[in-house]
């Protein structure tokens, strides 16, 4: 499974790149205006730092004229960008348009098996399902993967399942062991994916074992 970084933050970009666990990033408005940066710049920022992994940015206009021009400008910013497109009548049209042309679309707000296929068979290159939105409405965001995976396998579509709106570790988990292409999570989740108290403690007790041995009987190197 792939790890985007879900954040428009450098920072938690550039660290996350350096532990090696950043395949992509996915951004969306919210997460831009908290940089408070103008949006091309961060977005261009962004590519630049995790080239060649995709770099998800989103068109904003809703009409099909000016949301296909907006996505062409967008990827045209640089080569690893991918253009999020919301789930409606006219972000599909655009997918369309815009796969025809050789740019990967991100088909985003996902909240069904047939949205999903719908996205598919436009021809986007990944949908994004918002797993923690649904469990917020009291739905089970995780069984929607399981479902719109197993469509996906039996029609043997290309399109990538990026589970988004991720909030905790155990949504990163059961994303795994559904075969979820990516997950797409934000970085307080990536830091806590480290943790399990009885590593702390494990690591506490050798520690203080290790400090029982002689100094001369310590030695590691040499
Ligand atoms: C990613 O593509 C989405 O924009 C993001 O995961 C949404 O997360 P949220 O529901 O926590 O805002």
């Amino acid at each position: 499974m792939k790890f985007f970084v879900d954040t428009a933050n450098i920072d938690e970009i550039r660290q996350a790149k350096e532990w090696g666990f950043c395949d992509g990033v996915t951004t969306n408005p919210s997460l831009v205006v908290k940089e408070g940066k103008v949006f091309k710049d961060v977005v261009k920022e962004i590519c630049k730092l995790v080239d060649p992994a995709p770099v998800s940015a989103e068109a904003i206009s809703p009409d099909l004229e000016n949301m296909v021009k907006e996505a062409r400008a967008v990827a045209a910013w640089a080569k690893n960008v991918v253009v999020k497109i919301p789930m409606t009548e006219a972000g599909l049209q655009a997918v369309r348009l815009l796969a025809k042309d050789g740019i990967a679309c991100n088909v985003t707000l996902v909240f069904s098996v047939n949205q999903a296929l719908l996205a598919a068979k436009a021809g986007a290159a990944y949908v994004s399902p918002f797993v923690g939105r649904l469990d917020d409405v009291g739905e089970d965001g995780m069984a929607l993967i399981a479902d719109i995976m197993q469509v996906f396998k039996q029609y043997n579509f290309k399109t990538q399942v990026i589970v988004a709106s991720v909030r905790n570790t155990a949504h990163v988990t059961r994303a795994a062991l559904l075969g979820a292409h990516v997950s797409t999570i934000p970085f307080s989740v990536i830091k806590q994916l480290f943790r399990h108290p009885l590593t702390d403690k494990g690591i506490e007790r050798f520690n203080d074992d290790w400090k029982k041995l002689p100094e001369s009987a310590r030695k590691l190197i040499g």
